[in-house]
């Protein structure tokens, strides 16, 4: 079962490009990825004012993500996107709380679970970004900081059927965890394999005891901070690894691919 997880690589384009970038190198990026025949599922998050339009272009070939996703079905919340909306447009699901989100726009663990169980309940995607900050670490604060933030989120889901956690496509169960450690995002400076596969472990062991062996096996756990090309082979073969988060190295698309063909195997 372990094994059998389907690798899954997003690139986090964050507030980069504009309409004419994102369109071309979308398009770059869906030819390319059809072309290759590649064993890994390739996703995008992009900016939610493209999103409409990457969604024309898919072909299924890659997998198009928001970067956050409204609680709400609809309502008076100015500025907002609701799953229903991003559904309408044919986007599979959105990134939640991504650290950024949190250290910037005031999420928390109990927004984010409420994101979870709208996105869910729509049948979409959800990929739940986790992960300390240096000063965490320095305190050997891992386990609990990372195990507080999945449970409070779970909880604050108010799902109580597993099932909707997992969906009906096992190479594509609806929640994802992304673990990126805050000190790796952006700084060049990612965590060796050996602190990735230590925090993946304490979150697949979470997943196993909040939801049984069966459910909690099938969960993808990415690795976001820092991946580019030349070190993503370090990560994408320990066994709980199941993908990675990428944020810089996503930008320019050759790059991408050459990341996401190091992935395929
Ligand atoms: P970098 O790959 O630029 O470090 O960003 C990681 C990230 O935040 C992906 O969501």
């Amino acid at each position: 079962m372990q094994n059998k997880r389907k690798k899954l690589i997003i690139g986090n384009w964050k507030m980069f490009k504009d309409a004419i970038q994102a369109s071309a190198d979308f398009q770059t990026l869906s030819d390319n990825v059809a072309a290759k025949n590649l064993s890994i599922e390739v996703g995008v998050a992009a900016p939610s004012i493209f999103l409409a339009d990457l969604a024309r272009k898919t072909r299924n070939t890659v997998s198009l993500f928001a970067q956050n996703a409204h609680w709400a079905e609809e309502g008076a919340f100015t500025g907002e996107v609701s799953p229903a909306m991003l559904k309408s447009i044919h986007v599979l699901g959105s990134l939640v709380a991504h650290s950024e989100r949190r250290q910037m726009f005031a999420e928390t663990n109990q927004t984010a679970g409420a994101r979870i169980s709208a996105l869910l309940n729509h049948g979409m995607r959800a990929v739940y970004c986790v992960g300390e900050t240096l000063a965490e670490r320095e305190k050997g604060l891992l386990k609990e900081i990372l195990v507080t933030q999945l449970e409070q989120a779970f909880v604050a889901s108010k799902i109580r059927n597993s099932q909707t956690f997992v969906g009906s496509d096992p190479n594509k169960p609806l929640l994802s965890i992304a673990y990126e450690p805050v000190w790796a995002i952006g700084t060049g400076k990612a965590a060796s394999a050996v602190e990735a596969q230590e925090a993946h472990t304490i979150i697949r062991t979470f997943l196993l005891n909040y939801f049984g062996d069966e459910i909690g096996n099938q969960f993808q756990i990415l690795y976001g901070g820092s991946v580019k090309a030349n070190n993503v082979s370090e990560f994408i073969n320990c066994p709980n690894i199941d993908g990675a988060l990428v944020g810089g190295a996503s930008l320019v698309p050759k790059d991408f691919l050459e990341l996401c063909m190091k992935s395929s195997n």
